[in-house]
């Protein structure tokens, strides 16, 4: 039979959409002879949309949840972010914004089904694709492959994760349909099958053989080849520019028979600094839905909701050089970054409408937001005149540089310091010779800013000072990279730098825990007589600053703009609200969750500004974001 007509022979599932099974025996499952899924006996076809928890408050989840019901998804699918459960090597975190069974319950309660994402790997845009990074403490290791350290390391977290999820199972009286193995495991070079069937040796050992497994790919032979295994159904991704028959005859190559799946349809992208903006159309978006849906396909729009990569969460891309994704993950979804409806989710849900009956009801509305206005800060000081609170361990002693992984410090940013071994009174070039600056570092002589190295495009400035004069690196971890094949992406100094002739030698590595001091309430617990003038001067380099935003009564939404700052990362109330960037661009608006302000106590900022702040010190709440630098020129 040709490829052709499988596609025609469409899964009716949706006419027999709801009720519950006859028998009362739950299950789901893949009728091959009818091209459907099977729940509880009968064809079903999903139309799921994919929200990250990590990326959402936890007192957001239900919001949110509750409008994509609302919108007519009969499922969602969410990814389990493996570092974000263990940042450190067997400490295991499942509470409070990170307690994936409450949200498994929440989508319950909602009447969602879930189609769950647990890795290992996840790309997702997200730090290392979800990998932990002190996987990274051995070196040479080869991620995503049957590397013996990587394998050890994947059925330890699995032996804790996969047994919290087998109770969650559709067939063991939970919520979640199916479970993906691996993420386009396809698209990564190692090709390595016995990673896989180990893999599904785990996920068939902790959740039994009757769950539906799949793989997702990217949409041609290779991938699909290099990422498909015998006993996971394989599934495949596109977009709204992709040709659907194309795609779904070449996911009938390696699937003859069983449901068309799409597990991830872009309503829109990413953006990463010093990009256009991305934009997918709602007309365009709506339109290839349907002929999806008509199909019979079961499709997972990617993302539904993307929200926001707060702290240091975001991922990074290498292909022609490292680029690092913004802090908001908006990705021009139907809900947008604050979770609010959009003109594309009404679209979406008049396309849904024809195929199945969707809840009665309006969409429930967007949060308040509010327009707090302008708060003029302080500066508290510089990193080096604040070692003392924000690097209380000292620092590591070394000939040569450290990696924040071979120091146990694997986000944010670190301090090296030595000093200059000779006079340079000419200006002298600063070297990166072998590209070792991950990713950016910001470069002082006693005090004064020089300048800054970067990655890939900046390896050499100049510095002038005097035997013995302390040089300063900061380096910023802005992200690890999460696609392709250079996920091995070690942070900090990772070679030598050269200082004209010299290689640097006799460094002092402070770690910077800056998230830990303020979470003990500095800045702002520290009695503090008011000096004006002095502490309102801006300066050069890395230094942070303070504010208070008075509160009003109202903890509505709210969206922070850095007019004229430079680059650098904001705290309020302890929560760190991730990277700015707005010269770069294109995002001008920081996310500020409204439920993180105090309607009675005063709301405490922090900043660290690590180029040069604006003379006015001035930051302003805005009701509505800014994610188009180009707009927000206008
Ligand atoms: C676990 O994560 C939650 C939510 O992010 C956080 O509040 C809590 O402090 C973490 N627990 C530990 C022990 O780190
Ligand atoms: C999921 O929700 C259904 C319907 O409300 C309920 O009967 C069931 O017990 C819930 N399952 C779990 C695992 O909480
Ligand atoms: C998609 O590809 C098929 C087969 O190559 C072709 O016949 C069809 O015209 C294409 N559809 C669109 C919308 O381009
Ligand atoms: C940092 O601040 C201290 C104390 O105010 C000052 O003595 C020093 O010159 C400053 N250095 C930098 C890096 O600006
Ligand atoms: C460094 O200084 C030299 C001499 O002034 C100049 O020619 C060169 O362009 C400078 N290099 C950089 C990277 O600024
Ligand atoms: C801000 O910091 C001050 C001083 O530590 C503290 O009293 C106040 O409760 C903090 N505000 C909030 C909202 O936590
Ligand atoms: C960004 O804003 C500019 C100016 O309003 C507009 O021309 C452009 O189309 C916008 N880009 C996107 C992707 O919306």
């Amino acid at each position: 039979m040709a490829a052709a007509s499988f596609l025609f022979a469409v899964c009716t599932a949706l006419s027999t959409l709801s009720g519950s099974s006859v028998t009362g025996t739950r299950s789901f499952s893949i009728d091959y002879k009818n091209h459907c899924f099977l729940k509880d006996g009968k064809p079903f076809q999903y139309i799921s949309g994919s929200i990250h928890y990590s990326r959402i408050p936890q007192y957001y989840w239900k919001d949110r949840l509750v409008k994509m019901y609302m919108t007519g998804l009969n499922a969602v699918q969410v990814y389990v972010p493996w570092n974000f459960h263990e940042a450190v090597q067997g400490v295991h975190n499942f509470t409070g914004d990170r307690d994936l069974e409450h949200f498994l319950n929440l989508a319950n309660q909602t009447g969602l089904l879930v189609i769950l994402r647990p890795g290992p790997y996840i790309c997702a845009e997200w730090e290392m694709g979800g990998l932990p990074a002190w996987l990274l403490q051995k070196p040479n290791i080869i991620l995503r492959s049957s590397d013996a350290d990587y394998l050890e390391a994947v059925s330890s977290w699995l032996a804790v994760l996969l047994p919290k999820i087998k109770p969650w199972l559709y067939i063991n009286g939970g919520n979640i349909i199916t479970v993906q193995v691996e993420n386009e495991y396809g698209s990564y070079f190692a090709c390595d099958y016995n990673y896989m069937r180990h893999l599904r040796t785990l996920f068939r050992f902790f959740l039994g053989e009757d769950v539906v497994l799949f793989t997702t790919d990217g949409n041609t032979d290779k991938e699909m080849t290099c990422g498909s295994l015998d006993g996971l159904y394989a599934t495949v991704d596109f977009g709204t520019d992709t040709n659907i028959t194309v795609a779904f005859k070449r996911q009938r190559r390696f699937e003859p028979q069983g449901p068309l799946v799409n597990s991830e349809f872009y309503t829109g992208w990413l953006d990463h600094w010093g990009d256009q903006h991305a934009m997918v159309g709602a007309q365009k978006v709506s339109r290839v839905l349907e002929e999806m849906l008509t199909m019979g396909a079961s499709v997972n729009m990617y993302m539904f909701e993307g929200g926001t990569n707060f702290g240091y969460w975001n991922g990074a891309d290498h292909d022609s050089r490292f680029r690092s994704v913004v802090t908001s993950y908006d990705y021009d979804a139907p809900l947008t970054e604050a979770g609010d409806p959009t003109e594309k989710l009404l679209a979406i849900r008049d396309v849904v409408k024809q195929f199945r009956d969707i809840p009665a009801g309006p969409i429930p509305p967007a949060t308040p937001k509010f327009a707090y206005g302008f708060v003029t800060l302080e500066k508290i000081g510089n990193i080096s005149s604040l070692l003392d609170t924000i690097s209380p361990l000292g620092p590591v002693q070394s000939k040569y540089p450290l990696t924040f992984e071979e120091i146990k410090q694997y986000y944010g940013y670190m301090l090296y310091r030595t000093t200059l071994p000779h006079d340079l009174t000419e200006p002298t070039p600063l070297i990166s010779p072998l590209n070792g600056v991950h990713d950016r570092a910001y470069v002082s002589v006693n005090g004064v800013f020089q300048g800054l190295l970067q990655r890939d495009t900046a390896l050499v400035m100049n510095v002038t000072g005097k035997q013995g004069d302390t040089l300063d690196i900061l380096v910023e971890n802005m992200g690890r990279v999460n696609f392709g094949s250079k996920i091995n992406d070690y942070k900090g100094l990772v070679s030598n730098l050269i200082l004209g002739k010299d290689v640097l030698t006799g460094w002092k590595i402070y770690p910077l825990d800056i998230d830990a001091a303020i979470s003990r309430g500095w800045p702002h617990s520290n009695s503090r007589k008011s000096v004006p003038s002095p502490r309102r001067e801006p300066s050069a380099g890395p230094t942070l600053y303070m504010g208070t935003l008075q509160p009003n009564g109202l903890a509505w939404d709210t969206f922070l703009k850095l007019i004229e700052w430079t680059k650098g990362q904001v705290w309020i109330n302890g929560v760190n609200l991730g990277r700015y960037w707005p010269g770069r661009g294109p995002q001008q608006t920081l996310y500020v969750p409204g439920p993180l302000l105090s309607t009675s106590l005063p709301n405490n900022i922090t900043l660290l500004e690590l180029e040069g702040a604006p003379a006015h010190l001035r930051i302003v709440f805005m009701d509505r974001p800014q994610l188009n630098a180009t707009a927000g020129k206008s």
